[in-house]
């Protein structure tokens, strides 16, 4: 029985029939899928795509001249420009593709930290994902510069005070989520990015758990850099993309060298090629990137808007009936994007995990690639449920009774 009957924004079960693996079972049951934070699923329409570049137009980019090639290159540029559209960037510029978010933010890392000197600061926080984090740790180690943490309130938003003491005129770099893969926190991206360009220092935003849920659009948050993956946004994985302002872009040493890269290279020297070709060394992931355009033109059809609505639908719901169970702590704010993390008292959640995942609903438990993090809100793991837009309030309901399973299986 449902609770509270939510308003459907769009036609969730039309949606459903575009992702087959939603027909499968586990364990004998039917799957309910909530572990979208880790990957999303993928629809026909993406599939489909991968699919029929294999079949019909397979050929390397931005070499071969002949026809295959000339089609191929054409729909990855194509792609570029799709993803400038979807985050309100300028032109296919601005638009790096990459591996992953990880690969974006350590590009970044690099690239930037590279003409600073020693003592110069970088502020993160301590609701940052490992991506977001090892890269600067690692590169201040190496580069003699000091890493600064705007702490979390008891809530789980940044703290206010602790981001005006951290983000002073020594601060050169700010690199923050926009959306905790933990907590579900929406960080205020605009407001922060505001008092590090005060300080003239650089915004960098891990966008990775924001740009598959809601509207992204960079001139409005004014970031220099966005990073962000194609995989969580039902696009293929081996596909991330940094977005960078113009100017810096032009500015920065690139992050991996070799072909495509490069204009001229010279016995002395190399002229490095125009943006964003300069930062994407190699043959790229062609077909991912292509991919990642089809599944924008799927949830523009949709709309991010709508989404980002039915996801704060789906969490509500999902908390409101957590908290009819007794021994459950919830972490994060009232407001969020769609993961809610919980513990079930006495159990540790790898054990919440694997019960569910013998009722068929997938979630993730552990750190989440949060270990700092973990340590501030005193506990090893959480297990964490993350919905998207095919997910239902029956699917809840599924999930709810798992965890009801769970309290009666242990005895608490
Ligand atoms: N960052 C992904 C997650 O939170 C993998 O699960």
């Amino acid at each position: 029985m449902l609770k509270s009957q939510t308003k459907t924004i769009f036609d969730v079960e039309t949606i459903r029939k575009d992702f087959p693996i939603l027909q499968r079972k586990v364990h004998g049951q039917p799957l309910v899928y909530l572990d979208n934070a880790a990957t999303s699923q993928k629809p026909m329409q993406v599939i489909d795509a991968i699919d029929f570049y294999y079949k019909n137009y397979n050929a390397n980019v931005h070499r071969s001249i002949h026809q295959l090639g000339e089609e191929a290159t054409a729909k990855f540029e194509e792609a570029h420009e799709k993803i400038a559209d979807f985050i309100n960037a300028d032109s296919h510029q601005n638009i790096i593709l990459t591996k992953n978010t990880t690969e974006s933010l350590n590009l970044a890392a690099y690239s930037l930290t590279a003409g600073l000197k020693n003592g110069d600061e970088i502020v993160i926080s301590q609701m940052e994902h490992h991506s977001n984090f090892v890269p600067w740790q690692q590169l201040a180690k190496l580069r003699g510069l000091n890493l600064k943490f705007i702490k979390i309130d008891e809530e789980g938003k940044l703290d206010e005070e602790s981001i005006k003491e951290n983000i002073t005129k020594r601060t050169k770099i700010v690199s923050l989520t926009h959306v905790s893969n933990v907590l579900g926190t929406i960080n205020p991206v605009e407001e922060i990015t505001k008092i590090a360009h005060e300080n003239n220092a650089v915004m960098v935003v891990d966008g990775a758990q924001a740009t598959p849920h809601m509207p992204v659009d960079v001139k409005k948050l004014d970031a220099d850099f966005y990073a962000f993956s194609g995989h969580k946004m039902l696009g293929p994985t081996g596909i991330g993309v940094l977005y960078g302002r113009k100017e810096l872009l032009q500015k920065m040493q690139p992050f991996l060298y070799g072909g495509e890269m490069i204009k001229e290279v010279r016995f002395d020297g190399t002229q490095f090629n125009e943006l964003p070709w300069k930062f994407e060394a190699g043959t790229p992931n062609i077909i991912e990137g292509i991919g990642l355009g089809t599944a924008i033109d799927y949830l523009n059809k949709i709309g991010m808007k709508q989404i980002h609505e039915r996801d704060k639908e789906l969490v509500a719901y999902a908390i409101e009936r957590l908290k009819e169970i007794e021994g459950i702590a919830i972490y994060g704010p009232k407001e969020r994007g769609a993961v809610v993390s919980f513990n079930v008292h006495g159990v540790h959640a790898h054990d919440v995990s694997q019960i569910l995942d013998s009722e068929g609903v997938a979630i993730r438990a552990g750190h989440h690639c949060c270990m700092p993090l973990m340590g501030v809100l005193g506990v090893t793991a959480t297990a964490r449920a993350s919905f998207y837009l095919y997910n239902t309030e029956q699917e809840i309901d599924t999930f709810i009774n798992a965890v009801h399973k769970v309290k009666k299986v242990f005895g608490v």
